[in-house]
């Protein structure tokens, strides 16, 4: 259903009358809505805008939403609220909301509603439009528009990458497993995937304007293809592999149900692809992963670990663990500290359960109390910060190609980039690195970070 409102407001703004328009965006959540921000900024850019760096001195501010966690909302409530003293400072300035969190209908119009002085709210569909509701801002009409339809997948928008030396290729949308916990289904709809040439058409693209390293996103990478004739991810894998001047290729996230060996032979076997696996494994417990809807049990997530540990020595695994999911015992829960400690992730974003309305988890009995909750996070993060120096300590006198990101000049010049299977390391050096790849032996491990120095 589409809900469309658009009420007349201030006088006429535009373009000829305040010359040259500044945008800031501001994104929250992961990289779908990093690579959407990119997107959003290519197509204020057609409109003649250009891009500032802070909310101060912009004509035009847009925040990109989350919902995946309450966390996640609150923030960006308690973001915009505070915009509403530079809107009374400068009554020109445009406000717009978008992303996921505005996908969902009820949550779109609370905002609308609560903050006056939006301009502009949309769903996560409606991106492309951008454009027209911004026009629309300039003649004075506030915007609601959420599309729970829209599903279409438009290849060909402008955008501006943010990414220095890394570019985000979008290859699947969508998400059809429904996890009990996860409201991305929700507000990304049904999975649907690109066709192989079009990613292999934009990753010439990146390279032809000086990337060498890209990131292939998906909720699901693995199941990549299924709505196509002739399509895996292990397919595309090697096609993108063979595209000249790629030197690395990353991609996220897997999802354990859907890897397969034949992809574990294409990233074992293409020189180009990253050795590095973002695995969620969510929980230790099968009775957890079972009420979780994940489809893969403890057994079968091992196996997997072993299987890409064969084919590839150095990989390297990161995960993402949610703790006091509805139901988890200590029991459970001691089965999540048991398969981390087996695994031993490089490192692992750790979350809370957060109830997400229209979930079905959200409606299951035995909810876990809070202080339980935090418990058991406090006590992973201890086990993970264990595992993750324990899995640094093994790199000193290591050597390996890291892709420099960036230097920072302020104390000792120190530059950071990372080895292909994802380990970050520092080590002195000068901002002609930038973009290069350097030899570098790691020397000690600081602070859980790897320092190393230029190697002979
Ligand atoms: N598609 C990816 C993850 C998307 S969301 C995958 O399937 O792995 C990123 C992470 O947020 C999830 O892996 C999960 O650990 C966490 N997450 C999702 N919903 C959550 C919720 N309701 N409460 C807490 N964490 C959640
Ligand atoms: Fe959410 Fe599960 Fe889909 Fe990941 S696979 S986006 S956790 S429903
Ligand atoms: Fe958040 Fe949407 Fe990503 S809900 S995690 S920004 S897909």
């Amino acid at each position: 259903m589409e809900c469309t409102n658009m009420e007349q407001k201030s006088p006429l703004r535009n373009q000829q009358m305040y010359g040259q328009r500044i945008y800031y965006i501001e994104t929250f959540g992961c990289q779908m809505n990093v690579r959407d921000s990119e997107t959003a900024a290519g197509l204020l850019e057609t409109l003649g805008f250009s891009r500032g760096t802070d909310k101060d001195n912009a004509d035009l501010i847009l925040f990109n939403t989350c919902c995946v966690r309450d966390h996640a909302e609150k923030r960006v409530f308690g973001n915009i609220g505070a915009l509403k003293e530079l809107k009374d400072e400068n009554p020109n300035l445009i406000i717009g909301v978008f992303g996921c969190m505005m996908q969902q209908q009820e949550v779109a119009e609370k905002l609308y509603k609560r903050f006056p002085f939006v301009d502009i709210v949309f769903g996560t569909n409606l991106l492309s439009r951008l454009p027209a509701f911004v026009e629309s801002a300039d003649s004075g009409a506030r915007t609601l528009a959420v599309d729970e339809n829209n599903i279409q997948i438009e290849d060909d928008l402008p955008s501006i990458r943010t990414g220095k030396i890394n570019a985000f290729v979008n290859i699947n949308f969508g998400c059809d497993n429904f996890c009990t916990y996860c409201i991305v289904p929700f507000v990304r709809g049904r999975e649907r995937s690109r066709e192989m040439a079009a990613v292999v058409e934009e990753a010439k693209k990146l390279v032809s304007e000086g990337y060498s390293e890209i990131t292939l996103l998906g909720q699901n990478v693995n199941s990549y293809g299924k709505d196509l004739p002739d399509a895996s991810f292990a397919k595309l894998l090697s096609l993108v592999s063979g595209v000249e001047g790629l030197k690395r290729i990353r991609f996220m996230t897997s999802h354990p149900k859907d890897l397969s060996d034949e992809m574990i032979a294409a990233m074992a076997t293409l020189p180009n692809v990253c050795h590095h696996v973002h695995l969620p494994m969510q929980s230790g417990s099968n009775e957890v992963l079972k009420q979780m809807n994940r489809k893969y049990t403890r057994e079968r997530y091992l196996e997997i670990v072993g299987k890409l540990h064969a084919a590839m020595p150095d990989v390297e695994l990161t995960t993402d663990i949610i703790v006091g999911f509805p139901g988890e015992t200590e029991d459970d829960f001691f089965q999540t500290l048991d398969l981390v400690e087996r695994v031993g992730f490089a490192s692992a974003f750790t979350f809370k359960y957060s109830p997400r309305k229209g979930t079905r988890a959200a409606t299951m009995e035995d909810q876990v109390p809070d202080l339980i909750k935090r418990d058991r996070l406090r006590r992973l993060n201890e086990l993970q910060e264990k595992k993750s120096r324990a899995n640094n300590e093994k790199y000193v006198g290591v050597t390996g190609l890291a892709h420099v990101e960036d230097c920072d000049q302020r104390n000792e010049p120190v530059c950071y980039g990372k080895f292909s299977n994802f380990k970050m390391v520092y080590f002195p050096g000068s901002p002609d690195l930038i973009g290069k790849y350097v030899r570098v032996t790691i020397t000690n491990v600081r602070k859980n970070s790897l320092y190393g120095k230029i190697a002979e």
